[in-house]
C-alpha cells in the first residue's frame, strides 16, 4: 500500500442532477482527501483527447458528446491506495453491476451516464491528472 493521487471526474449527468456534494461526501467518508477541485466544460477536442484510448469503441462519439454536454467537476484525490480505493467507491462501470453503497449504484443512470470517472492505474492517474492539473 502506498500513498497515491488519482483523478476523479464528476460527469455532466451527476452535476446536472445536483449530486456533487453527496458524491464528494462518499469520497471523503472512504478516507480519501480531495486536494484540488474545479468546475470546467470540456471542448469536443479535449473530450476526444481524454478518451482517445476508446477511439475504436462503438460508443466513442456518443461518449464525447455526453462529456461535453454540460459542466464537469475534475478533482485530484489522495490517500492510501487511492486508485483502487476510489474505484471501489465508484462501483462497476455499468450501474446494473455496481455494488450497493457505491456512487454508480446510487447516482448512475446508464453504462454511459455513469456519474463519475476514476483513473485505472498509476500510469493513467499521472497522465489524467496532468491533463487537468498541470503542476503536479
Ligand atoms: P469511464 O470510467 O469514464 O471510462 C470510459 C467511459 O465510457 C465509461 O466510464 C462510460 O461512461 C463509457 N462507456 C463504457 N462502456 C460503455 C458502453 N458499453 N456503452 C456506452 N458507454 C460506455
Amino acid at each position: 500500500m502506498s500513498n497515491q493521487k488519482t483523478l476523479s471526474i464528476i460527469k455532466p449527468d451527476a452535476v446536472k442532477a445536483g449530486h456533487v456534494d453527496s458524491i464528494n461526501l462518499m469520497i471523503e467518508n472512504s478516507g480519501l482527501k480531495i486536494l484540488e477541485k474545479k468546475e470546467i466544460k470540456l471542448s469536443k477536442e479535449e473530450a476526444q483527447q481524454f478518451y482517445a484510448v476508446h477511439s475504436d469503441k462503438p460508443f466513442y462519439n456518443e461518449l464525447c458528446e455526453f462529456m461535453t454536454s454540460g459542466p464537469i467537476i475534475v478533482q485530484m484525490i489522495e490517500g492510501e491506495n487511492a486508485i483502487e480505493l476510489y474505484r471501489k467507491v465508484m462501483g462497476a462501470t455499468n450501474p446494473a453491476e455496481a455494488d450497493e453503497n457505491t456512487i454508480r449504484k446510487k447516482f448512475a443512470t446508464s453504462i454511459q451516464e455513469n456519474a463519475v470517472h476514476g483513473s485505472d492505474s498509476e500510469d493513467n492517474a499521472l497522465k489524467e491528472l496532468n491533463f487537468f492539473f498541470k503542476d503536479i
